[in-house]
């Protein structure tokens, strides 16, 4: 923990509950380790309260913060800039205050690609990628993976309307991507020769559910798997592609990849190779 004096700054993470983030950890070592004197500190804001909260934030001269559910659309608002990634995301997990001035970024997919990069040795292009989720996390990533040069991406979803309104909106903003909506097992299928990623977006997982759209045994043998849930650190995804020997990855290394991320935005300076994700390991329960 670094001294608190009458310079220090502050950096912070807005939410609804915020108890259990692991930021603040990740977050202060990396400050610690840069020797900035800065704190990072978490922040219960009630949805009701989110624009008083957010003035606060400003009036205070609080540098940046991340914002996490249930905030990151409904803040947009009251953000004066958006940033690219924001605008394509359709959401904000990120601040920046300069004098007041308050610019919102989306650090979530490109945390992604990131750790698809290091931790798989995966890098967007030829080949299909199937995203399973078209909520909030969904579109995030799939705004990055199509910024990368994806050629296609099939998003699955339990309900199709919601893949087919995010394909319409993404396709509008990066034609090279084919984007393709689906909604059943049946229709992912004459994918799945050609797929070379798979990506869970959704909360499945998190408590023992199976995904129940890839019949993962039909993927060709150097599919990669990713899975943005981290807790438990083996869903019954990955038990399951481990068991068929194929390569893949819970998401610790996007929460890291996208406080990294965070971290330059606000300071500018990269936080120490690695540390965030070792952080990370050591609070995570597995
Ligand atoms: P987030 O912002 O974290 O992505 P969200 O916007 O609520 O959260 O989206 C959750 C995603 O998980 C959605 O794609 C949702 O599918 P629906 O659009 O059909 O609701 C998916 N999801 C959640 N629970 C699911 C379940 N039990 N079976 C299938 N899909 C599920």
């Amino acid at each position: 923990m670094q001294d608190v004096n009458g310079k220090t700054g502050i950096f912070g993470i807005i939410g609804h509950p915020v108890r259990h983030s692991l930021s603040p950890a990740m977050q202060n070592a990396a400050l610690a380790a840069c020797g900035l004197n800065y704190i990072y500190v978490p922040f219960d804001v009630h949805p009701d309260r989110l624009g008083i909260a957010v003035d606060g934030l400003r009036a205070l001269g609080v540098s940046g913060f991340n914002v996490t559910i249930p905030h990151k659309t409904s803040i947009i608002p009251y953000l004066d800039v958006l940033d690219e990634s924001a605008e394509a995301a359709g959401a904000v997990n990120t601040v920046r205050s300069e004098n007041g001035l308050l610019t919102g970024f989306n650090t979530d997919g490109d945390g992604l690609l990131s750790s698809l990069a290091d931790d798989l040795d995966f890098v967007p292009g030829s080949g299909t990628i199937i995203l399973v989720g078209a909520g909030g996390a969904g579109r995030g990533a799939l705004a990055s993976l199509c910024r990368a040069g994806a050629e296609r991406v099939v998003i699955v979803n339990r309900t199709f309307e919601k893949a087919s309104e995010l394909s319409g909106l993404l396709r509008q903003r990066f034609a090279d991507t084919d984007i393709i909506p689906v909604g059943t097992a049946e229709e992912v299928r004459p994918f799945l020769k050609d797929t070379v990623l798979l990506v869970n977006t959704t909360s499945l997982g998190m408590n023992g559910e199976v995904i129940p759209f890839v019949a993962l045994g039909d993927m060709r043998a150097d599919a990669k798997i990713y899975d943005m849930v981290y807790a438990p650190a083996v869903t019954p995804l990955l038990r399951h592609a481990s068991e068929l020997g194929l390569s893949c990855v819970n998401g610790l290394g996007m929460l890291a990849g996208q406080g990294e991320l965070a971290f330059k935005i606000w300071t500018g300076v990269q936080a120490p190779p690695g540390l965030m994700k070792r952080v990370l390991a050591t609070i995570c329960i597995v």
